[in-house]
Parts: structure tokens; C-alpha cells; sequence
């Protein structure tokens, strides 16, 4: 049998092979220095013109098969993997030991590249047609099993892969998107660089300003009892550059939220943050559009075509119930309050808003995949879904026979009603209809499978409400930020009709996912003021929370706005990786804990003191202590 013809009968190993710790341990002894080796290729580039050089490659042991007196290693670095060969013919003296080496071990090899025989090569590996026979070898280290193999295949849970972050990094998709963000953040950097933008870091430690979601307080030791919060986004200081007169800022920044957490939330994310200085909505828009499509071209080589569909936030709502409207597929949403306003169908009759969505051919669907859109429905606070099956002779629903024929009629035609679809209803407050509805849609979308694959669809959603009402808080509170500009001709509302006034804000959609959001600023100190005291601020809090904003406002500020990116949901669509924690190095978990580092953590006594702080158990066991 020739080096290679064992290839043949190779069986790939689908585990690390497990092996005691005392072994790794006698292994440790033959670890040596790297000394003076240096690489000269790494373990993704060789190919048949490599024939007969000598090289050296150093990588970790991907597999380790042993045939007759042959070792072959594929030896892995981050460009790929290389099959070497120990052969006891050609080098004994490198052979003599390599049966030590084990799956992650790391080696140096220096070795001749041969072709491998017609038949034994695999076209499947970028450097299928060599390998490498090693002449010598150094043991650069050892490695206990890993907990998983380290391989794109893996049945590893994320909780797992998470606590072994760097071993999970090791493996060939994670490290893809890792090095697909470093190439979009690379792409960002020279468009914007291009765009005479200036790349200015603003501050971690800075000022409660709640910006919606809430912070995460650093305590101060020099001034105790006073905190520190991590910036939800630099705004603020984005905008008092503008007024320092940068003109053209931008950041690649952190930014912390402490907020539930969902596939494409986490509380430490990163942005492209950037600001203009005089300009409109349409220019930034533009700036923007020309940044996404640097980034396609540079990193997918894909060309977008711009500039991107416009939709208003009324129209979004309206048409697909949510701000945020994938419109890579049909299930669009209509109206029909006024067909059913004096119904006999009650619970349709004294809704504010009743819409119905049609699913084509939809009457197939089980009871038991209705029920389970029930339930799905039901997380908007839906109290049910009403639906109707439109078969040959008749209306299959519970709800049918409330509607008379005129209104059955006006619904077909509204809804251009064919038999085999079935139709879903939600009645109710506007809030909830929408969100129910909406979110069923998406749903739908993917679990129909309506959504085509690798189609890029963008969408500017504009004209945004400036206020919503918070039932909690029973206040209006910024529906962007309560730094976006009214719309023009809105300034009187602000105070007058809060809930008609319209925002010079715009979000960046893509297939669905709000992908960046930015506005026109309010540049006038008193327009800044009106704003506060709308969302039920007395002008003693305006000042004590946001004296330097507004005192900056009234030197001289330039108008300006801006938008900021969510860098790692831009990267997980571009990676079609299903959760953002897939494009992040660290990232924490839904609990927002780091399974590696077991962040949080609890810290010392003597820490606790210094920052002035004392736990809720500390002071009530201090309390009862006294008591006694
Ligand atoms: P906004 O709050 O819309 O705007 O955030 C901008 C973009 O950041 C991303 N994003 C997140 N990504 C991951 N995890 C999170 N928890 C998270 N929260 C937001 C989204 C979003 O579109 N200062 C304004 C921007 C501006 O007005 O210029 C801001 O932060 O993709």
C-alpha cells in the first residue's frame, strides 16, 4: 500500500479521542521551544505547483489516523486544514514519537509537499492535492480533550459552546463571521474615511440619561453614592461634536442596554454611529445607502441598487402591521372596521380597529397548526385568532354565520378571497391588532416558507410619530429619542396634539430586521425645552438631567442629524447566521451572563466598601444585628 492509499480506507473520526489526564500530562515532556521555526505557509494555500518545496506549517491536530506504520495529521490554522504524513521509511526519527499527538495538540512541521497519488486526492479540500510528508517536528503543546469537536458539525449546545467560547471560535463558520465583521467594520472605515468623516471616541463612563431602555450603573469610588452609566449609544455626545464643529463624525462603538434579551438583542452591542452637520433626511439617507452598498460590494461583491423603497410608518403599519415590515413576501393586512362596524358579530362591531389577513391555499392548515398560531398570537396580548376556510360552497369557520352575505361579500372583494385560502382576523385596539397580526405574518412567512432565500430586500420606513403614549408611565414618551425634530409645520403640536405629531426620524430595514435608525436633530435649545416638557418634565429636571445639552443648543448649534447601525445584526444577515450572538466573540447569554468568565460575579467586601455600597442582605442583616 503507497503513504496515501490508506486514504482510502479511512474512517474520519467523529470525536476527539478521549484520553486520560495522566497521558496529556507524560506527554507534556515532549513539548518544546518554537525557537527560531518560522511558518511559511499556512494550512489553507498548498496546492499541486507546491510540488517537492520544503515548507513549514504550524496549526493544531484536526485528526490523528494511524495505518500500518503510517501517521497522517490534518493539521488546521485559521486559513484551513493540510494533510501531513509521519512515514517511518522517509524520516524515523520524526515518526519515532508522532503517535503522541492527539486531536488540538499543537505542531510545527517542516516537511516536502508531494502530490498525492491520482485517485487519493480530495477535491473537496482546497488543498486536497498535496500533502506534506514531515522530515522534522516539534510538540508546541498539548490539549486536554475538548469538551466538543472542533468542527462546523457539532450537536454542542450554545450553553456549552458558549463556556468554551475560544474552542467554539477554533471551529471554521465561527471564524468566517468573525472575519466577516472585521471586514465590514474595515469597509465602514474606509467609505466613511472617503466621505470625510472623522472617527472620534466619546466616553464609557458617562451620565445617566435614559434614553428608553435602562442603564447599566457604574458605581464611583472617588464619589461615592454618585454613579457612572454606560452609554445605550454616544447621542449625546455625537451631537455636541456637531456643535464643536466636526461636521462629519463617525464611531464603531459599544453601546449598553439593559433590556430583554432576543435573538438579535444584546446588552453590550456594537454600532456604526454617525452624525452630519447641516444637512436633511435625504442626505443622510443617501450617505447611509452608499455605506451599506460599500459594505456588500466590498465584502459579498454584491451590487445594490439604490436608492432604496421608501415606505411611511403609516403605510408600514397600515399594510403590514409592524414598523419593521419584511416585504420579501405577500400577506399583506386590510382593513375591514368599516365593513364590520354594525356587525352583528359583536366582538368585531366594538373594535376601534378589525384587520384581516389572507393566506392563499392556507386552507390546508391543520386545527392543530391554527391552534398553535393562537397561542402565537396570544404573546401580543391577542385574546384568540377568528379565521375562516373559503371552501367550494361555503365559508368553513366558527365565525361565518355572524356575517351576513354583504358583509362576506365586501370582505371577499376586499380581500380578493379564492377558494382554498383561509383569512385570519384580529379585532381590537390598533396596538394589538397590529402587533398580533403582523408578527403572525413573519411568522408565517418563514413557516409557510414564502421567503426566498438570499434575496437582499431594503426599505426606508420614514415619518415615524414623534411621541407614544406609555400606559405604565401614562405619559407620552420619544418614540425615536426625544433629541429627533418634529416634522416641519409640527411644532405647534408638540404641546397641542402630541399623538398626531409626526418625527423627522427614519429606520434602515432589511429582510424584516431594523438594521439602523437615525433623525434630523433638534438644533434649537428652545425647541429642546418644548420637547422635555411634553414628555412631563419640569424645567428644574430638564436642567439636572440635560443642562449641558441644552446649554450647548444655545452656542451656536449647527443643524445636524445622523443614524446609527446595529453593526452586529448587519453582520449576522450577512452571515445568515440565526442569532447575533453567532457574530459576536463574547457575547452573553439571554440572562446576560457570560458563561466563560461567570460574569456577573459577586466582588469583595473591601470593593463593596470602597464604592460606598452595601447589599440589601448586608444592610438587613445589619439592621436585625442592631435590633437584637
Ligand atoms: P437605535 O436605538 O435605533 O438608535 O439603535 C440603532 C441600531 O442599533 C441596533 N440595536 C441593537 N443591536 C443589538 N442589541 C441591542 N440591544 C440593540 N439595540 C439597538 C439596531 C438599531 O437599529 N442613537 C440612536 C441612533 C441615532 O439616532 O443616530 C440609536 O441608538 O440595529
Amino acid at each position: 500500500m503507497s503513504d496515501t492509499q490508506c486514504e482510502a480506507v479511512r474512517v474520519q473520526p467523529a470525536e476527539p479521542e478521549a484520553q486520560p489526564q495522566d497521558v496529556q500530562k507524560e506527554h507534556q515532556k515532549f513539548v518544546v521551544e518554537l525557537g527560531d521555526w518560522q511558518r511559511t505557509h499556512t494550512c489553507g494555500e498548498l496546492k499541486a505547483s507546491n510540488d517537492g518545496q520544503e515548507v513549514c506549517l504550524m496549526g493544531w491536530v484536526q485528526y490523528r489516523r494511524d495505518h500500518g506504520g503510517l501517521i497522517f495529521v490534518d493539521l488546521r490554522d485559521r486559513k484551513g486544514l493540510t494533510q501531513v504524513v509521519f512515514s517511518p521509511d522517509i524520516a524515523p526519527e520524526a515518526h519515532k514519537d508522532a503517535h503522541i499527538v492527539r486531536s488540538e495538540y499543537v505542531l510545527a512541521i517542516k516537511g516536502r509537499v508531494r502530490l498525492r497519488p491520482e485517485g487519493m486526492v480530495n477535491a473537496s479540500m482546497p488543498t486536497g492535492e498535496v500533502e506534506v510528508v514531515v522530515l522534522q517536528w516539534k510538540l508546541l503543546n498539548t490539549s486536554k480533550t475538548p469538551p466538543f469537536p472542533i468542527e462546523d458539525r457539532t450537536d454542542a449546545g450554545e450553553n456549552l459552546r458558549l463556556a468554551w467560547r475560544y474552542l467554539d471560535l477554533r471551529r471554521p463558520r465561527m471564524q468566517a463571521n468573525l472575519l466577516l465583521r472585521h471586514k465590514v467594520a474595515q469597509a465602514v472605515r474606509r467609505f466613511l474615511d472617503d466621505q470625510g468623516f472623522i472617527e472620534v471616541e466619546t466616553p464609557v463612563l458617562t451620565k445617566s440619561t435614559p434614553e428608553g431602555a435602562r442603564d447599566f450603573l457604574v458605581p464611583s469610588r472617588l464619589n461615592n453614592g454618585a454613579f457612572y452609566a454606560l452609554p445605550q449609544s454616544p447621542q449625546l455626545f455625537k451631537q455636541l461634536l456637531m456643535v464643536a464643529g466636526f461636521e462629519r463624525y463617525f464611531q464603531i462603538v459599544r453601546c449598553f442596554r439593559d433590556e430583554d434579551l432576543r435573538a438579535d438583542r444584546q446588552p453590550e452591542f456594537t454600532q456604526i454611529d454617525l452624525e452630519m452637520s447641516f444637512v436633511n433626511e435625504a442626505q443622510v439617507m443617501s450617505v447611509a445607502e452608499g455605506l451599506v452598498a460599500r459594505i456588500f460590494h466590498d465584502v459579498l461583491g454584491k451590487e445594490l441598487v439604490t436608492p432604496f423603497t421608501r415606505m411611511t410608518w403609516d403605510e408600514a403599519m397600515e399594510r403590514f402591521g409592524v414598523d419593521k415590515p419584511d416585504t420579501r413576501f405577500g400577506l399583506e393586512l386590510k382593513d375591514i372596521t368599516a365593513i364590520v362596524r354594525h356587525s352583528r358579530f359583536k366582538l368585531f362591531a366594538s373594535a376601534t380597529l378589525v384587520k384581516a389577513m389572507k393566506v392563499p391555499g392556507g386552507e390546508r392548515l391543520t386545527r392543530k397548526e391554527i391552534d398553535a398560531f393562537t397561542e402565537f398570537v396570544k404573546i401580543y396580548g391577542a385574546q384568540g385568532l377568528a379565521w375562516i376556510k373559503i371552501k367550494d360552497s361555503e365559508w368553513q369557520s366558527p365565525i361565518a354565520k355572524f356575517l351576513s352575505p354583504e358583509e362576506r361579500e365586501s370582505i371577499a372583494a376586499v380581500l380578493d378571497l379564492q377558494v382554498g385560502d383561509i383569512v385570519f382576523f384580529q379585532a381590537g385596539e390598533p396596538a394589538m391588532v397590529n402587533a398580533a397580526l403582523g408578527n403572525l405574518r413573519v411568522h408565517l412567512g418563514t413557516y409557510l416558507k414564502l421567503v426566498p432565500e438570499n434575496s437582499y430586500n431594503f426599505l426606508w420606513v420614514t415619518d415615524f410619530p414623534l411621541y407614544e403614549y406609555d400606559e405604565d408611565e401614562k405619559r407620552y414618551v420619544a418614540c425615536h429619542h426625544p433629541f429627533t425634530a418634529p416634522a416641519p409645520g409640527h411644532l405647534e403640536r408638540m404641546l397641542s396634539d402630541p399623538a398626531s405629531t409626526r418625527a423627522r426620524a427614519y429606520d434602515m430595514v432589511l429582510n424584516g430586521c431594523e438594521v439602523g435608525g437615525g433623525s434630523i436633530r433638534i438644533h434649537s435649545g428652545e425647541v429642546q425645552r418644548r420637547m422635555f416638557q411634553t414628555l412631563g418634565f419640569s424645567a428644574e429636571q430638564a436642567e439636572g438631567q440635560f443642562g449641558f445639552l441644552l446649554q450647548a443648543l444655545d452656542q451656536g448649534a449647527p443643524p445636524h442629524g445622523g443614524i446609527a447601525f446595529g453593526l452586529d445584526r448587519l453582520v449576522m444577515l450577512l452571515c445568515g447566521a440565526a442569532s447575533i450572538r453567532d457574530v459576536i466573540a463574547f457575547p452573553k447569554t439571554q440572562k446576560a451572563t457570560c458563561l466563560m468568565t461567570s460574569a456577573p460575579s459577586q466582588v469583595s467586601a473591601r470593593q463593596l466598601r470602597e464604592l460606598g455600597l452595601r447589599l440589601r442582605e448586608q444592610v438587613g442583616s445589619a439592621s436585625t444585628e442592631a435590633k437584637a
